[in-house]
């Protein structure tokens, strides 16, 4: 305890007496941030570590379990898996997934996660830089429309930079697109 306190009130006055002395000059790399810039790199990176495949890369089932299939990369809902009803909830529960990870059912009906290929016809082929920035910034579908529904997590992308989200749709804009056409999410009525 005697030692703890010591190495601390220790390391106190080390830190007070370097934030009183004379600033020495910072090394280059410590004084400047890394310039953020808008690149494919990036956008890979954040879409590899945000959760993105989790949701709009089609599951499969692998030795370990189900695993996104990268053959379908980022290609959202397979249109052949027929999913229009959700499972009766009970108890605790309040949503559900199918096995593709892909269609979810909950109180706002069922979603389909979204083909983010850059396919003209069902992808974001036509989409504008400006238009995915409104979509996820807003929560609007196609940057003007009806709100995004759940599981869909635009309330955290939205806090990424400009930069990150500018690089994030330069990198889907990359992808090959894959001419899958996911069906448009049943949406509830809202219980009044
Ligand atoms: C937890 C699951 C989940 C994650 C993680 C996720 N999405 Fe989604 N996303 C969805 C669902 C579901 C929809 C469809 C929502 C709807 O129809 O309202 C969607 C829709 C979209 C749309 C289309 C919006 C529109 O106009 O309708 C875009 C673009 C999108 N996601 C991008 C991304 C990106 C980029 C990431 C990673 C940074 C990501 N999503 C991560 C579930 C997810």
């Amino acid at each position: 305890m005697r030692l703890l306190s010591w190495i601390s009130s220790f390391l106190l006055t080390a830190a007070f007496a370097a934030a009183c002395s004379s600033p020495a000059p910072a090394p280059q790399a410590q004084a400047t941030p890394p310039a953020s810039t808008v690149s494919v790199d990036r956008g890979k990176y954040i879409v590899s570590t945000a959760g993105c495949h989790d949701c709009h890369t089609p599951m499969k089932m692998g030795p370990n379990g189900p695993e996104p299939d990268m053959t379908r990369a980022l290609s959202g809902h397979p249109a052949e898996e027929k999913v229009e009803k959700g499972p009766a909830l009970s108890g605790p529960w309040i949503a559900a997934v199918n096995s593709t990870g892909t269609a979810w059912s909950g109180p706002w009906g069922i979603t389909y996660t979204a083909n983010l290929t850059p396919d003209r016809n069902n992808g974001l082929g036509i989409w504008t830089e400006d238009m995915f920035m409104r979509a996820i910034r807003e929560g609007k579908h196609m940057g003007t429309s009806r709100p995004i529904l759940p599981p869909m997590p635009w309330q955290v992308y939205r806090n990424l930079t400009d930069d990150d989200l500018k690089s994030v749709f330069a990198y889907l804009k990359t992808l090959t697109p894959v001419a899958n056409r996911v069906p448009d999410a049943i949406i509830n009525e809202p219980k009044k």
